[in-house]
């Protein structure tokens, strides 16, 4: 098994822990405040998992998961997750991060911007299309017939398969979502977007917090996928 290195401990990185763990990885999971503030997670996630450093979850995982607000990885050590796997989650959020010029003008998807940011890790967006608290609710063991498929994007075609495996045993099934320049298509607002997944697609969005998903397989994803049209970030107020 493959040990998982985590760095963002919030909603989206503790989730993937809590599958990593009961898929049977080891995990080594990672936040700003450090070790001391993770002992309660990793009391919960038992002993497959250990707190660490930044730096230890970026040296000890097999691959990263890495899932901490966009303006923060600018601050990452230089040279960081070089070489590494790294499943990124980041979306743009202009209220929490700043506006960024080339999200912005569209010159850029979030996930192109993160890929050049961390210089030369082995880069695949994932995970960033679907709300934390129906991860839990989604996963499943490979095979399942009621099993979730989760866009995957990178510009290494190669690369997407071992992300596609390492994403199998954390519990969906994954759809090449194509290269980072189409990412668009599942960030926020877009048609691939975590809406994709409620059970009632009428939910308002004030309620999508406590919104029921509903397996969500891959032809349904393909077509939101391919039914997508690129909103325009520069207009994202949120
Ligand atoms: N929440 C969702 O449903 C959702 C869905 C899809 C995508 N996303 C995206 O996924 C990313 C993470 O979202 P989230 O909701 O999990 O965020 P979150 O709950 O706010 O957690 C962010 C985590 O990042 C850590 N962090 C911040 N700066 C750091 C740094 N410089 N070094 C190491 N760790 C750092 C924080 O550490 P501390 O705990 O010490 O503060 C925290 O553990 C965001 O880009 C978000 O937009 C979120």
């Amino acid at each position: 098994m493959p040990t998982l290195g985590i760095i963002g401990s919030g909603n989206i990185g503790s989730a993937i822990a809590r599958l990593a763990v009961a898929a049977g990885m080891n995990v080594v999971i990672a936040n700003s405040r450090g070790v001391d503030s993770l002992q309660g997670l990793v009391a919960e996630l038992g002993p497959l998992a250990k707190a660490g450093t930044v730096e230890e979850a970026a040296s000890l995982g097999d691959a990263v998961v890495l899932s901490i607000p966009l303006a923060a990885v600018e601050d990452l050590p230089a040279g960081l997750l070089q070489g590494k796997i790294v499943l990124d989650t980041s979306n743009y959020y202009p209220s929490r991060d700043g506006r960024i010029a080339e999200l912005d003008n569209g010159s850029k998807t979030t996930s192109e911007l993160v890929q050049e940011l961390l210089g030369g890790a082995r880069y695949v967006k994932a995970f960033g299309n679907i709300l934390a608290h129906h991860i839990p609710l989604l996963a499943r063991p490979s095979g399942a017939p009621d099993r979730t498929t989760l866009p995957i994007a990178s510009d290494d075609a190669r690369l997407k398969a071992e992300a596609a495996a390492l994403i199998d045993l954390l519990g969906f099934d994954t759809l090449d979502a194509g290269t980072l320049a189409d990412s668009w298509k599942f960030e926020p607002e877009s048609a691939g977007y975590t809406r994709i997944y409620l059970a009632d697609q009428s939910t308002p969005d004030q309620e999508l917090m406590s919104s029921v998903p509903a397996p969500t397989p891959a032809d349904r994803v393909k077509a939101a996928l391919d039914s997508a049209t690129r909103v325009n970030v520069a207009e994202r107020a949120f």
